[in-house]
């Protein structure tokens, strides 16, 4: 079957008809009208690549480092919570795949399968995502536990002050387990095979959460505790605090501005995601890749700055390398791999943009990810994007951290 999907574009379609719809829906949607979701993947398409000859490339390298780690493609998978209703075990199925393709995974505040869970089942290490949450002490406890499971990096989301409407989530009456009503069960019967790995696994809720925050011991509880957790009062001092609480690798991820990626850097962050949750939050906000140049040039070479919104295939991947990304992230592109074939899925998905990005590269004249600069790219079509200033005695690719052993 993984041989006959051509493209994430496949995945996405044999998704929609497995993953029940109630759970589909909540993958692919953005807030409010979805224009900065729209925007995000057609901005991205906007850039035109300059088509170089005669450049013998005979090998082709995407190799690269993300935040010192050795990766076989300057990507990482993005945090997405619920995963584990995507398919059944989803986050541990996600983590696996990624470390046998060589690329980190991200598990999520609001991940189905828990942080213990994933460290038990996957032997690389994975980076872990933080909400800030009111509860400060449930917050230490997090990083603590992240921590006691090895994970190599903690990723500080920092644009979900409130949570962003999306009108189908709404529509679909989501909650987590599913409400047991007459239309919800009707779309879960429709996807059997979904059903039964759901019956088959003991992951049923957020495993992070239910059994750990004070007061939290069901899922009816976890819904009410939520919609009073989500801190507003979030500053760049409390970014410090859990640097200090944390004392690793810090990702800060969230940015659409060249001021706040400033404030980032000097609030601590090793590197930051110029990303608008996929489109999930600010309706109205610009397209990740269209707020990319801006700020890599105001921090490119202090911080790693990775992006992401909108990665679809490999030539994405490279277009966001050309407009000034170390790396991106992936979100929407690895559900889709894991609804429609669980961890084979996501591993195809992975093929498929390493495959895409060779090709590119070559097609580019490119041989090494790390050469790819500003010049990779022809004028671009929507005329948003400030020009990226060439890269002065380092490579745009290249990382200001240190390898290390991974
Ligand atoms: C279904 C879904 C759930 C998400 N959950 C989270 C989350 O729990 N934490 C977080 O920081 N970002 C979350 N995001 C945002 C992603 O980390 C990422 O920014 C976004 O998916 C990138 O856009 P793309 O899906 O177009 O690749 C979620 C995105 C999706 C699609």
């Amino acid at each position: 079957m993984a041989d006959t999907i051509t493209c994430v574009d496949d995945l996405q379609r044999l998704a929609r008809r497995r993953v029940p719809k109630i759970f589909y829906d909540y993958v692919d949607s953005g807030s409010w009208t979805e224009s900065t979701y729209r925007a995000n993947e057609t901005d991205l398409g906007s850039l035109r690549f300059r088509q170089r000859v005669g450049c013998n490339v005979e090998a082709i390298r995407t190799a690269s480092t993300l935040l010192g780690h050795a990766c076989s493609l300057p990507l990482a998978l993005a945090p997405t919570g619920l995963a584990g209703m995507v398919h059944a075990d989803g986050e541990i199925l996600a983590a696996r795949a990624a470390a046998r393709f060589g690329v980190p995974f991200t598990l999520s505040t609001v991940s189905i399968c828990s942080i213990e869970d994933v460290a038990e089942q996957v032997a690389q290490p994975f980076w872990f995502q933080l909400y800030m949450m009111k509860d400060r002490d449930f917050i230490v406890r997090l990083i603590e536990r992240a921590r006691d499971a090895g994970c190599s990096a903690l990723v500080l989301t920092l644009d979900l002050p409130i949570q962003g409407q999306r009108h189908k989530d709404v529509r679909n009456g989501l909650s987590v387990p599913p409400k047991l009503n007459v239309r919800n069960l009707s779309t879960m019967l429709s996807r059997p095979a979904w059903c039964a790995r759901m019956l088959g696994t003991r992951r049923r809720t957020f495993g992070n959460i239910v059994g750990h925050a004070k007061g939290v011991s069901d899922t009816f509880a976890f819904a009410e505790w939520v919609s009073r957790q989500f801190d507003r009062s979030v500053t760049w001092d409390d970014v410090r605090w859990i640097k200090r609480h944390w004392g690793g690798r810090l990702i800060v991820k969230g940015i659409l501005d060249a001021d706040d990626a400033r404030l980032a850097v000097a609030a601590g962050a090793d590197a930051i995601v110029v990303s608008n949750h996929g489109g999930r939050q600010l309706d109205g906000a610009p397209s990740s890749i269209s707020a990319l140049p801006a700020i890599a040039a105001a921090v490119g070479r202090q911080t790693e700055v990775l992006m992401d919104g909108g990665i679809r295939s490999g030539q994405d991947v490279l277009r966001a390398l050309a407009w000034g990304a170390h790396g991106v992230m992936i979100g929407r592109a690895f559900l889709y791999g894991l609804g429609a074939l669980g961890e084979a899925g996501v591993t195809r998905t992975l093929e498929l943009i390493q495959k895409e990005l060779e090709s590119t590269m070559a097609l580019c004249g490119i041989t090494d990810v790390a050469d790819v600069g500003r010049d990779a790219i022809v004028s671009p079509a929507h005329g948003a994007a400030p020009a990226w200033p060439e890269p002065v005695g380092r490579r745009v690719g290249e990382s200001n951290l240190p390898v290390l052993a991974s």
